[in-house]
């Protein structure tokens, strides 16, 4: 059977991914900081039908992360794809007004929470025939489409969000080149050519549904051991860093 972890499973693009993977017969490790509001998540799955095992997992604490690896260590000795997809958006901090103590925050979940997810399952990740690890970034990561004036977005003026994913893009790539028997692949969520992102509670003024959203992160989830490592994807196909 097919293990996935999901960080940041109980609601969102997360929780359609796990509800997706879950119909394809995967055996879902649902990741939710808060345990009351995953263990939510995962009986509506698993009412469906779904084998989904509820992971307590907060990546801004290394003591989480490791109870998340004790507590899949008793379910399996190996984790197939770990989607990395648990964010924050901060606060749209101005640049002359951020602090590094408001950067750190979203680093904290955005930057170093992958960082440290992955290297905690590296072993089990590493134990699995052909392992893949999805970083769910964002449009707001590619300086290509951060800095065209057709974009709302080069008008928005932010600091912490949009440099923690262009820094998750760059960890994706070093991450892809540094062990070439895991893929590893960055994905954003939604349409950047057409301007069209998932409506979440982080986006709500998304127009495309969570299923939609998802779909990149489906595909680079269910990649086969001949598929790509390093890329950047939407739901329309590649997209420039
Ligand atoms: N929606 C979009 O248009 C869009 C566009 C580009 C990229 N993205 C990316 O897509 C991913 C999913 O976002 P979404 O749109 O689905 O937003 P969402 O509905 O707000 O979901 C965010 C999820 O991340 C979790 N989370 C936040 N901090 C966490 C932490 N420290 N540890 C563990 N989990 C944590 C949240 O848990 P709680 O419920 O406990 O808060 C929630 O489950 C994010 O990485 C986001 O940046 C979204």
């Amino acid at each position: 059977m097919t293990s996935v972890l999901i960080t940041g499973a109980n609601k969102g693009l997360g929780y359609e991914t796990a509800r997706r993977l879950g119909e394809l017969g995967w055996r879902v490790f649902l990741g939710s900081r808060d345990e009351d509001r995953g263990s939510a998540a995962a009986q509506k799955l698993a009412a469906d039908g779904a084998h989904v095992i509820m992971v307590p997992l907060d990546v801004t604490s290394e003591e989480s992360v490791a109870g998340a690896v004790r507590l899949v260590r008793q379910h399996t000795d190996r984790m197939d794809v770990l989607i990395n997809n648990a964010g924050t958006p901060g606060g749209g901090v101005n640049p002359a007004d951020a602090t590094a103590k408001d950067i750190h925050a979203v680093y904290d979940t955005n930057v170093y929470g992958p960082v440290r997810v992955t290297n905690a399952f590296l072993p089990l990740l590493q134990a699995a025939d052909n392992p893949r690890v999805v970083m769910v970034t964002g449009a707001g990561g590619s300086i290509a489409f951060v800095t065209d004036p057709g974009q709302a977005v080069s008008k928005m003026y932010e600091l912490a969000y949009t440099s923690s994913k262009a820094a998750l893009n760059m960890i994706t790539v070093r991450y892809a080149q540094a062990l070439p028997a895991i893929k590893f692949n960055a994905v954003t969520p939604g349409e950047v050519a057409n301007g069209r992102f998932p409506a979440t509670d982080m986006n709500r003024a998304g127009v495309l549904t969570v299923t939609e959203g998802s779909d990149p992160i489906i595909d680079r989830a269910t990649l086969a051991s001949d598929g790509p490592t390093g890329t950047f994807i939407d739901r329309l196909g590649s997209i420039a860093w």
